[in-house]
């Protein structure tokens, strides 16, 4: 794995602008996998810039989204789709139906897996995917215990994933139980990963993914294997 320790918050996200600014301007039609958390915000600010001052184009692109939660609307201001909208493609040259995420209101939900998983596949697999962490280790979705075989699933939420992620949610009592996520498997098949790691609270975690044993009580511990890792951080470890 390759590591770039960068100074704080800000340098993080300019560091990994740079990086994404790479892909867009070297790959003819990107297939992008996105995340979202509070980590990439400050990237994707900078990508609109960078879009606004005419270096780079998603016209091209396609972009796939590691998760979304079951039962939120597009227009829920918490839903991933409505964040994606928001922080970047509302913004940029993105088509609306080059852009993708699991559709959690689907009917029939492992059906939507199925489909979901199958796009990316067909599309060529993901050029390049940004990951965030969550504190307990996963990455998209992936809570620990999750099989490093696993494609797009269903996943029944921790109560520790919806306790963190009610800062979004008026309550706890709205955040959903269930979402889809990219499986680890899907993870592993793209070419190439940026993992963004800010913050103390994650200095933990993120040790164990370096340095500790490769385990899915621990899922990002599966990025030691990947051939194409970088991990952009502001953590001395
Ligand atoms: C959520 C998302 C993950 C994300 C994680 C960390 O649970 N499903 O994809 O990486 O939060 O988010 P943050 O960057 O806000 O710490």
């Amino acid at each position: 794995m390759n590591i770039i320790k960068v100074e704080n918050k800000e340098a993080l996200s300019i560091k990994a602008k740079e990086m994404f600014v790479d892909v867009l301007q070297n790959t003819v039609a990107p297939i992008l996998g996105l995340a979202t958390g509070s980590t990439p915000e400050g990237m994707y600010k900078l990508l609109i810039e960078s879009y606004q001052n005419g270096d780079i184009s998603f016209k091209n692109a396609l972009a796939f989204n590691l998760d979304e939660y079951v039962g939120l609307a597009p227009d829920h201001p918490a839903s991933y789709r409505y964040y994606m909208q928001h922080k970047l493609y509302n913004h940029v040259d993105t088509k609306r139906m080059n852009t993708f995420l699991p559709n959690g209101l689907a009917e029939d939900l492992d059906a939507e897996c199925i489909t979901y998983e199958k796009h990316i596949q067909e599309a060529g697999n993901l050029d390049f995917l940004v990951l965030g962490i969550g504190e307990n280790g996963h990455i998209g979705f992936n809570e620990p215990g999750t099989s490093f075989e696993s494609r797009t699933h269903i996943v029944t939420l921790t109560e520790n994933t919806r306790e963190v992620n009610a800062r979004f949610f008026d309550s706890i009592d709205e955040v959903p139980t269930e979402a889809l996520t990219m499986g680890l498997g899907t993870i592993m098949d793209a070419k190439q990963i940026m993992l963004l790691v800010q913050g103390e609270r994650k200095r933990e975690i993120l040790k164990k993914v370096i340095y500790g044993e490769v385990t899915e009580e621990v899922p990002a511990s599966i990025l030691q294997k990947h051939p194409n890792v970088t991990i952009i951080t502001d953590l001395d470890v």
